[in-house]
Protein backbone atom coordinates (compact mmCIF):
# COMPACT_ATOMS: atom_id res chain seq x y z
CA UNK A 1 0.00 0.00 0.00
CA UNK A 2 1.26 3.15 -0.84
CA UNK A 3 0.03 6.35 1.39
CA UNK A 4 0.13 9.80 0.02
CA UNK A 5 0.62 12.50 3.10
CA UNK A 6 0.52 16.70 3.16
CA UNK A 7 -0.42 19.39 5.57
CA UNK A 8 -0.12 23.03 6.75
CA UNK A 9 2.01 24.20 9.23
CA UNK A 10 -0.81 23.58 12.25
CA UNK A 11 -0.40 19.70 10.82
CA UNK A 12 3.58 19.69 10.61
CA UNK A 13 4.70 17.62 13.83
CA UNK A 14 1.62 15.12 13.02
CA UNK A 15 2.41 14.61 10.09
CA UNK A 16 5.75 13.67 10.67
CA UNK A 17 4.65 11.24 13.16
CA UNK A 18 2.26 9.43 10.97
CA UNK A 19 5.11 8.94 8.66
CA UNK A 20 7.42 7.18 10.99
CA UNK A 21 4.76 5.68 12.45
CA UNK A 22 3.75 4.02 8.57
CA UNK A 23 7.76 3.91 8.30
CA UNK A 24 7.73 1.21 11.05
CA UNK A 25 4.74 -0.65 9.25
CA UNK A 26 6.61 -1.21 6.03
CA UNK A 27 3.93 1.61 4.46
CA UNK A 28 5.95 3.18 1.82
CA UNK A 29 4.52 7.03 2.04
CA UNK A 30 4.88 9.77 -0.41
CA UNK A 31 5.53 13.52 1.44
CA UNK A 32 3.65 16.19 -0.40
CA UNK A 33 4.94 18.68 1.94
CA UNK A 34 4.99 20.89 4.03
CA UNK A 35 8.13 20.58 5.01
CA UNK A 36 8.47 22.68 7.83
CA UNK A 37 6.64 24.66 10.73
CA UNK A 38 7.02 27.94 8.48
CA UNK A 39 3.68 29.11 8.02
CA UNK A 40 1.82 28.23 4.71
CA UNK A 41 -1.56 28.02 3.27
CA UNK A 42 -3.30 24.63 3.84
CA UNK A 43 -5.28 24.00 -0.10
CA UNK A 44 -1.99 24.00 -1.69
CA UNK A 45 -1.38 20.98 0.20
CA UNK A 46 -4.67 19.58 0.33
CA UNK A 47 -4.70 19.69 -2.94
CA UNK A 48 -1.72 18.40 -3.69
CA UNK A 49 -2.36 14.98 -1.97
CA UNK A 50 -5.91 14.96 -3.62
CA UNK A 51 -4.59 15.29 -6.92
CA UNK A 52 -2.18 12.30 -6.13
CA UNK A 53 -5.04 9.96 -5.12
CA UNK A 54 -6.89 10.63 -8.04
CA UNK A 55 -3.96 10.31 -10.36
CA UNK A 56 -3.28 6.75 -8.69
CA UNK A 57 0.38 7.83 -7.92
CA UNK A 58 -0.61 6.48 -4.58
CA UNK A 59 -3.33 4.52 -2.96
CA UNK A 60 -5.04 6.60 -0.52
CA UNK A 61 -4.09 10.28 0.84
CA UNK A 62 -3.72 11.28 4.95
CA UNK A 63 -4.14 15.63 5.47
CA UNK A 64 -3.26 17.18 8.46
CA UNK A 65 -4.14 20.88 9.39
CA UNK A 66 -4.74 22.28 12.79
CA UNK A 67 -7.97 21.12 12.64
CA UNK A 68 -8.16 18.61 9.79
CA UNK A 69 -11.23 20.84 8.34
CA UNK A 70 -9.67 23.39 6.20
CA UNK A 71 -7.02 20.93 4.06
CA UNK A 72 -10.40 18.27 3.99
CA UNK A 73 -12.06 21.03 2.62
CA UNK A 74 -9.74 21.75 -0.19
CA UNK A 75 -9.10 18.15 -1.00
CA UNK A 76 -12.88 17.53 -1.42
CA UNK A 77 -13.01 19.93 -4.18
CA UNK A 78 -10.88 17.57 -5.87
CA UNK A 79 -13.35 15.78 -8.00
CA UNK A 80 -13.19 12.11 -7.24
CA UNK A 81 -12.14 12.91 -3.21
CA UNK A 82 -14.28 11.92 -0.96
CA UNK A 83 -11.89 13.23 2.84
CA UNK A 84 -13.06 12.68 5.64
CA UNK A 85 -12.23 14.77 9.02
CA UNK A 86 -11.99 12.22 11.82
CA UNK A 87 -11.61 12.50 15.76
CA UNK A 88 -12.68 8.99 16.92
CA UNK A 89 -12.23 5.41 15.83
CA UNK A 90 -15.80 4.74 14.99
CA UNK A 91 -16.12 7.51 12.30
CA UNK A 92 -12.67 6.11 10.84
CA UNK A 93 -13.80 2.94 10.39
CA UNK A 94 -17.19 3.92 9.03
CA UNK A 95 -15.84 6.59 6.43
CA UNK A 96 -14.15 3.33 4.76
CA UNK A 97 -16.87 0.39 5.67
CA UNK A 98 -19.80 2.77 4.66
CA UNK A 99 -18.65 5.89 2.65
CA UNK A 100 -15.92 4.64 0.75
CA UNK A 101 -13.04 7.85 1.72
CA UNK A 102 -10.13 8.11 0.14
CA UNK A 103 -8.40 10.52 2.10
CA UNK A 104 -8.32 10.78 5.94
CA UNK A 105 -8.40 14.21 7.53
CA UNK A 106 -7.00 14.88 10.90
CA UNK A 107 -6.48 17.81 13.11
CA UNK A 108 -2.96 18.02 14.84
CA UNK A 109 -4.56 20.65 17.12
CA UNK A 110 -8.13 18.20 18.37
CA UNK A 111 -6.41 14.74 18.29
CA UNK A 112 -3.20 13.60 20.45
CA UNK A 113 -0.69 11.73 18.86
CA UNK A 114 -1.64 7.98 20.57
CA UNK A 115 -5.60 8.63 19.21
CA UNK A 116 -4.31 9.95 16.01
CA UNK A 117 -2.33 6.83 15.11
CA UNK A 118 -5.36 4.47 16.34
CA UNK A 119 -7.55 6.55 13.78
CA UNK A 120 -4.77 6.05 11.26
CA UNK A 121 -4.52 1.94 11.77
CA UNK A 122 -8.19 1.66 12.03
CA UNK A 123 -8.96 3.27 8.83
CA UNK A 124 -6.13 1.72 7.00
CA UNK A 125 -7.28 -1.84 8.38
CA UNK A 126 -10.88 -1.34 6.98
CA UNK A 127 -12.33 -2.28 3.73
CA UNK A 128 -15.52 -0.72 1.85
CA UNK A 129 -18.24 -2.96 2.22
CA UNK A 130 -19.59 -2.44 -0.95
CA UNK A 131 -23.37 -3.47 -1.73
CA UNK A 132 -25.68 -0.68 -0.43
CA UNK A 133 -23.18 1.31 0.47
CA UNK A 134 -21.99 1.41 -3.18
CA UNK A 135 -25.27 2.84 -4.27
CA UNK A 136 -24.95 5.66 -1.61
CA UNK A 137 -21.59 6.45 -2.61
CA UNK A 138 -22.45 6.00 -6.33
CA UNK A 139 -24.84 9.10 -6.02
CA UNK A 140 -22.44 11.24 -4.05
CA UNK A 141 -20.86 10.54 -7.51
CA UNK A 142 -23.75 11.74 -9.58
CA UNK A 143 -24.28 15.09 -8.08
CA UNK A 144 -20.42 15.55 -8.41
CA UNK A 145 -21.17 14.63 -11.96
CA UNK A 146 -23.77 17.16 -12.31
CA UNK A 147 -21.94 20.19 -10.62
CA UNK A 148 -18.37 19.77 -12.12
CA UNK A 149 -17.83 20.16 -16.01
C1 LIG B 1 -3.65 27.40 10.54
O1 LIG B 1 -3.48 28.30 11.59
C2 LIG B 1 -5.03 26.75 10.64
O2 LIG B 1 -6.01 27.66 10.30
C3 LIG B 1 -5.09 25.52 9.76
O3 LIG B 1 -4.10 24.63 10.14
C4 LIG B 1 -6.39 24.73 9.78
O4 LIG B 1 -6.80 24.46 11.08
C5 LIG B 1 -7.47 25.23 8.92
O5 LIG B 1 -8.54 24.64 8.78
Amino acid sequence: MKIGIGCDHGGYELKETIKEHLASKDIEVVDYGTYSKESVDYPVYGEKVANAVVAEEVDYGIVVCGTGLGISMAANKVKGIRAAVVSDCFSAEMSKAHNNANILALGERVVGKGLALKIVDTWLNTEFEGGRHANRVDKIIQIENKHYK
